[in-house]
């Protein structure tokens, strides 16, 4: 028996996806060789379903990839279908909804995963000379890539030398040889922080990657918790049921039992190669590559069929925004809230590329504090930049809660009327922060400091709780008895139904 249900099961996940529609089982013949990754793009682009590539010109027969897991979704009322899917949640759940959800789970006890002697990722397993990464079907997925990458949405599994800590962590891998991949581990990142243990004993760190993880710890693995927490504790708490979890094959960790292709072994201590360029989250493609470490794959295990998911990075939304960018607010309006800050919502907007947060103000709560601007902007910054999760986040938006966050026409509209071109700008060179924001100066990215601002969208009466003008619109400009008139006699003046704005797309 195994896990069952879109949030713990890939295979489900991508029933699921094909039952509703929101996936395309294709049949004829798609090469790896850049055709599922430009088909995967314009998917994004298009908002169309999920491709599932059944047929595919390179690699060993049988296996398949799912290019789009989380892709915004042209289902009407379903942006966020497969977004949720990865929670087992409504497919019309809205991104307020799933925020709450994600935040409640880290307040709740963890669940830790089970044990359980085998699953489907045994079904088959290879080891020794049998171990081959070309017989997959790994993907060159932009003409720019400097390789072929397996992993772009699969998790890394490490635990720390004393046993104490196991990390489950999102990181994109590149084919380097017939059982060798490279790819970055930020010492930053927890998976660079438990590799530098075991590097600093002079040891191999023992390593996993899981590839058609179970929906809801691939999300979890892509989130900014803080260090020494178990992910696999945290997907527990979430879905309400523990994960299913056998032993790999050869070096003593764990792994989800239902995952569609799991890589064991080892990262060197020391062995780097070259490693990329690859068309990255902010939606550029840079033309260097840099000495990354080297993961050496020992063994294999996967299911019958198996399904390798696939992120085209580049131009949002895809699931560095809709999946990472998620997970960053939710961690990053957690730590707002409990930090006691009038904030009532935190949202990385999907259009900004995981490049900014956008953070709803309370203006009741604000006007009581008493604090000016850059007090309000000084205190944001000190509680996110110097976190987890505000190392992933070079610019702040701080806007009032009469605007919906999520709606980004309303955030740019805010972001016109009300930040004061002179004043509102506060900046912070000393921040620590991700080196990977195109911006930044060659000594910025040195440092790995700079780059990171407050941009205040706030009214200046609305520090001292006063609201001056009134927002014209069809909400506020009109009395109720006109709005539910004009609502219900719309389609006798004519117009087709309306979808009134405020979920995009
Ligand atoms: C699709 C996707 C791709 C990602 N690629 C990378 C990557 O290549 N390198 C990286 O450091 N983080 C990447 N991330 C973000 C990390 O997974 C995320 O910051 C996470 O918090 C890291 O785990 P940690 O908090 O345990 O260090 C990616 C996230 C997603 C959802």
């Amino acid at each position: 028996m195994t896990q069952r249900g879109s949030a713990l099961n890939f295979r489900d996940f991508v029933t699921e996806l094909l039952a509703t529609g929101d996936a395309v089982d294709i049949r004829v013949p798609v090469s790896p060789t850049l055709e599922v990754g430009a088909v995967t793009r314009r998917v994004y682009d298009t908002r169309s379903p999920a491709p599932l590539f059944g047929d595919l010109t390179e690699g060993a027969p049988g296996f398949r990839i799912l290019g789009a897991p989380a892709g915004l979704s042209g289902v009407p009322g379903e942006p966020y279908g497969r977004l949720a899917a990865h929670f087992g949640l409504p497919r019309d759940t809205t991104p307020r909804d799933l925020l709450e959800k994600l935040v409640s789970a880290m307040k709740a006890r963890p669940v830790p995963p089970r044990i359980v002697p085998t699953g489907p990722c045994k079904e088959n397993v290879l080891t020794g000379d049998d171990v081959d990464l070309t017989r997959f079907p790994v993907p060159l997925l932009h003409e720019q890539d400097g390789g072929r990458y397996f992993g772009t949405y699969g998790f890394h599994v490490v635990r720390t030398p004393d046993g104490r800590w196991t990390s489950w962590s999102v990181s994109r891998t590149m084919l380097h040889g017939r059982d060798t991949l490279v790819g970055p581990a930020m010492p930053q990142q927890h998976l660079g922080m438990i590799h530098r243990m075991w590097a600093d004993r002079g040891e191999r760190t023992p390593w996993a990657m899981v590839l058609g993880a179970p929906p809801a710890a691939l999300a979890a693995a892509g989130m900014p918790l803080p260090a020494e927490v178990d992910e696999s504790g945290y997907v527990g708490a979430l879905t309400g049921s523990p994960v299913d979890v056998v032993r790999t094959e050869t070096n003593g960790l764990y792994v989800p039992a239902n995952s569609e292709i799991v890589l064991e072994g080892y990262i060197s201590p020391d062995e780097t190669a070259p490693e990329g360029p690859m068309g990255e989250y902010h939606g550029y493609a840079f033309a260097e590559s840099k000495p990354q470490p080297v993961f050496h794959v020992e063994a294999v295990t996967h299911r019958d069929r198996a399904v390798l998911p696939v992120c085209v990075a580049g131009l949002p939304p895809e699931e560095n925004h809709t999946i990472w960018g998620t997970m960053i607010s939710a961690t990053g309006l957690d730590l707002l809230r409990s930090s006691g800050l009038p904030v009532s919502f935190a949202w990385c907007s999907y259009e900004a590329a995981t490049c900014w947060m956008v953070v709803a103000v309370d203006i009741r709560r604000l006007a009581r504090t008493r604090m000016t601007e850059r007090e309000l902007a000084d205190a944001v910054a000190e509680v996110l930049f110097g976190s987890h999760t505000g190392w992933l986040v070079p610019k702040v938006l701080l806007v009032a809660d009469d605007i919906d966050i999520t709606d980004i026409d309303q955030v740019v509209w805010a972001m016109a009327t009300r930040s004061h071109p002179a004043t509102g700008h506060h900046v912070y060179p000393d921040a620590p922060g991700i080196p990977m924001v195109p911006y930044l100066t060659e000594e910025e990215v040195r440092a790995g400091r700079g780059g990171k601002c407050v941009v205040s969208c706030l009214l200046p009466e609305q520090f001292d709780g006063v609201t001056r003008g009134v927002t014209a619109s069809f909400d506020n400009s009109f009395p109720g008895d006109v709005r539910r008139h004009v609502t219900a006699h719309w389609a006798d003046y004519g117009f087709p139904a309306a979808d009134r704005r405020g979920h995009r797309p």
